[in-house]
């Protein structure tokens, strides 16, 4: 059973944006895409960037430093699927958004 942890509030995230939170220790980053949250590693894969800073076009975020994109919804990265990130269980208590680490989370 995961250990979900309460990062923000609804109201903190917008539909259309993100950012960059803390779950146990890992940097995690966080999405709101037409009032579905989306949770993500926050490392790109690249050389490191952090995805939680990028831009985000539908479910799609763009990574600040070189431009690779990925699904936020599924870790894939578009141009290649078979370069992915890890995607992180998320829910809604109440107001709060709460994300877990995906178990086999490195
Ligand atoms: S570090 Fe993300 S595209 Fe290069």
């Amino acid at each position: 059973m995961p250990e979900f942890v309460t990062v923000a509030t609804v109201e903190d995230f917008p539909p259309g944006t993100g950012r960059t939170v803390e779950v146990q220790g890992v940097w995690i980053a966080l999405f709101n895409v037409d009032g579905s949250f989306y949770a993500v590693d926050n490392t790109c894969p690249h050389a490191g960037g952090p995805l939680g800073e990028g831009h985000l076009e539908g479910h799609v975020i763009e990574c600040p430093w070189h431009g690779w994109r990925f699904n936020v919804q599924t870790g894939e990265r578009p141009e290649n699927p078979n370069i992915t990130i890890a995607c992180c269980p998320v829910r809604i208590e109440g107001n709060q958004v709460q994300v877990a680490l995906p178990e086999n989370f490195t």
